[in-house]
């Protein structure tokens, strides 16, 4: 890195850069200026974003580093590399994160602990590891990716949504804790968009025949698919990501598209009971 943008750029870490909204969010921060840290868990997984940031003349302002974020080891030393290469943190961008599915009485007690220990514990570790840098760089800003599944709890979505919803307990305590230093965090809620998370591990869900969860289980994953086909463009979600670092003073959520945000709010304002008869009945609709 020359003297000048050791000086003068900013610097982001995305985590989970290799593909979907993370891929997208290291271009548009490029564009933007930044300069990028790209985390990605194995490094051939990043060849798909160094191709499309040549394409965009972008590939100088970004940098891979290997970041597994269930890797203590991995962690401490991304935050090493970070002080040492740039000297400072401006934003870091929890983005990395799976989708668990499946019913409650049906899903082994070891999915559950391993959908927490990459979009729970590992968006943690990576945070505590990198506050003491961004607390020295100063005015520095905290994106975390959450969902409208860390607002609504859809079935079969239970251990996805629980730590999304955890990720929103942490993201308004944090936002507490680092106020004093002039540093903000800021929650990201999308609803469904088309990025490879679907064909990924809740793509693995299968519907068992003789469950007595079959048909609720079906309409979900039905229900599923259509609005991540029907979703918006995932690259909305890496502008909105760039514009938020951006900003003097975002707000603390941020909810897309609008149809999603309709939705967030018909919660808060409908009688709990009421709310869920709605889910339910717009999930059975065939
Ligand atoms: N797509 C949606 O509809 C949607 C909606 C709301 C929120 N979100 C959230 O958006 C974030 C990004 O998801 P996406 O939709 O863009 O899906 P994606 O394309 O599957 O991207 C997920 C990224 O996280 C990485 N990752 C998973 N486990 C990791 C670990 N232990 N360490 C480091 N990286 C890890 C994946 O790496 P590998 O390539 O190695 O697997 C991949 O780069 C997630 O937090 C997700 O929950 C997605």
């Amino acid at each position: 890195m020359s003297e000048w943008n050791r000086q003068v750029a900013k610097v982001a870490l995305v985590t989970g850069a290799s593909s979907g909204f993370g891929l997208l969010i290291c271009l548009e921060l490029a564009r933007s200026g930044y300069q990028v840290a790209a985390g990605v868990r194995r490094p051939e997984s990043a060849d798909t974003l160094m191709q499309e940031a040549s394409q965009a003349q972008l590939a100088e302002r970004i940098r891979i580093i290997q970041l597994d974020i269930n890797d203590a080891e991995q962690v401490s030393a991304a935050a090493a590399e970070m002080k040492q290469i740039y000297g400072r943190l401006d934003l870091l961008v929890n983005n990395a994160g799976e989708a668990v599915g499946g019913m409650v009485e049906e899903l082994a007690l070891d999915a559950w602990r391993r959908q927490m220990e990459t979009n729970f514990f590992g968006t943690i570790a990576v945070t505590r590891n990198m506050l003491p840098l961004m607390r020295h760089t100063g005015q520095s800003r905290i994106i975390l990716m959450s969902s409208i599944s860390g607002v609504i709890g859809f079935p079969g979505y239970g251990p996805y949504a629980s730590s999304k919803f955890a990720i929103e307990g942490f993201g308004e305590s944090l936002s507490l804790e680092v106020m004093a230093f002039g540093m903000d965090v800021v929650i990201v809620q999308p609803g469904a968009f088309g990025t490879p998370i679907w064909k990924k591990s809740f793509g693995e869900l299968q519907v068992t025949e003789g469950s007595p969860y079959k048909g609720l289980l079906q309409d979900v994953l039905d229900y599923s698919e259509r609005t991540a086909r029907d979703s918006g463009n995932p690259v909305e979600v890496a502008r909105l990501v760039a514009r938020i670092a951006g900003m003097r003073r975002p707000k603390f959520r941020y909810c897309l598209p609008q149809g999603t945000l309709w939705t967030a709010w018909a919660k808060q304002l409908l009688p709990d009971r009421l709310f869920q008869r709605i889910v339910y009945r717009m999930l059975r609709r065939r």
